[in-house]
């Protein structure tokens, strides 16, 4: 038997292990359109954030369609390295798209589960992670916490990270709306697990409009220099 995805067999059909999927591969086509100004001004601020040195290797996961690109690929042209993973095809088809519009040689797009991702596998693109950024993921990751755990067992002792999302307790209509297009849950407190690991922590208010359905908040924090992995190990 397969190894068992987000409860299903895996040697079953991957459009059935992975429903989430299938619906990301849609909104895909319609994803820039409709998102790209609406989250642009929070974008340049998440990037002021992490403050990306000249030669880092900076991780954006997940990536999409490659929309924070725009604002962290120019921040790194000097000898760094941007390298976006996400699990949708239809993501990764218009984040590789962007690449090669803009001429990115410094850019790379890979397709991974942030819930599988191992250090070996982004060893093969990028041998270490100085900064990570996680832009609108921890509301729509299955098992988000995990995912976090995941994610920030990839950043180098001392590295920064960034984490940027809308929250609601209780959302109303438009908060609804939000859920339902992206398969987000905007009630989770999704600062939380960096702040339960990061040194030099904070968490500030973005500017938010009544279409994130919800609040935006930016936090932020460094891993310790010496630190257990989030995941115990
Ligand atoms: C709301 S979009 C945010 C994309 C991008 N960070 C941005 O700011 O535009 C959520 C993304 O999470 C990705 N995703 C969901 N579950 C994932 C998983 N388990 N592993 C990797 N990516 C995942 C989806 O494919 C989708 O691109």
């Amino acid at each position: 038997m397969g190894a068992v995805v987000g409860g299903i067999d895996s040697d079953v059909p991957s459009l059935y292990c992975r429903p989430q999927m299938g619906w990301y591969d849609v909104f895909s086509c319609f994803y820039d359109q409709t998102l790209t100004s609406l989250y642009i001004d929070a974008r340049r601020e998440a990037c002021l954030a992490l403050d990306p040195r000249p030669k880092d290797t900076v991780l954006d996961l997940p990536c999409g369609t490659g929309q924070s690109f725009d604002v962290l690929a120019p921040a790194l042209a000097d000898g760094g390295h941007l390298v976006g993973v996400d699990l949708s095809d239809g993501m990764l088809r218009r984040a590789k798209e962007r690449i090669a519009r803009n001429g990115w040689t410094h850019v790379q797009a890979m397709q991974a589960d942030v819930l599988s991702l191992e250090r070996a596998t982004l060893e093969t693109v990028a041998p270490r992670v100085d900064a990570l950024h996680v832009f609108l993921g921890m509301s729509a990751f299955p098992d988000w916490e995990n995912a976090f755990r995941r994610a920030w067992d990839l950043l180098v002792p001392g590295g920064r990270c960034v984490v940027v999302d809308v929250y609601s307790a209780a959302p109303g209509v438009q908060g609804h709306m939000v859920n339902a297009v992206a398969r987000a849950d905007i009630r989770r407190r999704f600062w939380e697990p960096l702040e339960n690991v990061a040194e030099d922590y904070s968490r500030c208010e973005l500017p938010s409009l009544p279409d994130h359905g919800g609040q935006l908040y930016l936090a932020r924090g460094r891993k310790p220099a010496r630190s257990a992995t989030a995941t115990g190990s």
